[in-house]
């Protein structure tokens, strides 16, 4: 995710309002909140934002950031230890942003730790009811930057294959993320595919 002239770019927001529309979604989490941009994109749809970051340097910014929205919830933690203080108390669907890597800059989190990514799908996997998984830089998995996965993401057959743990659910690539659904938004993706098309 990123941002150009002032916009985010990466982010399927549009396709997220037209889901959110339709199937009510209470809960927005997110690993990774760096400056807080999603997060505070977040903020203004969702009940309830839960986001993690555990850059202290990153953290304090979009503390003082997001501090105005009563309805989010920042931690200053990795996202395995974020689930573990969450998950028990989550109600209602939820959308999961899955964004949490080292982001090539020395304030950011995870230059000497492993991607997390595999293990927040498959803890994410274990949950009951309606799972909606957005995993940003798809294009970093097809090409990365970094080919032998050391500070990057995890081979994309790993990935995939922790996806596949949701067998309610379809995956596929929406521009620069990787999505994972359930199956009932197929019809919503196919207009949603053809009013992409309109602009290729
Ligand atoms: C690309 S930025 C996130 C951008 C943000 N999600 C957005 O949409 O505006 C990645 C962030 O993940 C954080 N990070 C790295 N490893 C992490 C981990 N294990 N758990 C949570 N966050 C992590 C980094 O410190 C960095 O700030």
């Amino acid at each position: 995710m990123g941002k150009y002239k002032g916009k985010i770019v990466g982010f399927p927001g549009d396709l997220l309002s037209i889901i959110t529309k339709k199937y009510p979604i209470n809960n927005f989490l997110e690993t990774g909140t760096n400056l807080g941009d999603t997060a505070e994109w977040a903020c203004n749809k969702f009940n309830v934002v839960y986001t993690c970051e555990p850059s202290g340097h990153f953290y304090n910014l979009a503390l003082k950031r997001l501090n105005k929205y009563k309805n989010c919830n920042l931690y200053n933690l990795d996202s395995l230890s974020f689930f573990n203080s969450i998950m028990e108390s989550l109600l209602g669907n939820s959308i999961f942003w899955l964004d949490s890597h080292y982001n090539v800059d020395e304030l950011s989190y995870g230059k000497s730790v492993e991607n997390p990514l595999i293990k927040e799908v498959e803890y994410i996997s274990k949950l009951n009811g309606d799972k909606y998984i957005v995993i940003d830089d798809f294009r970093q998995m097809l090409f990365p930057d970094e080919p032998t996965y050391v500070h990057g993401w995890p081979p994309l057959y790993k990935i995939i294959n922790a996806l596949n743990l949701l067998s309610d659910n379809f995956v596929m690539a929406v521009p620069d993320c990787l999505i994972s659904l359930p199956n009932k938004c197929i019809p919503i993706i196919r207009k949603y595919r053809k009013r992409i098309r309109r602009f290729e």
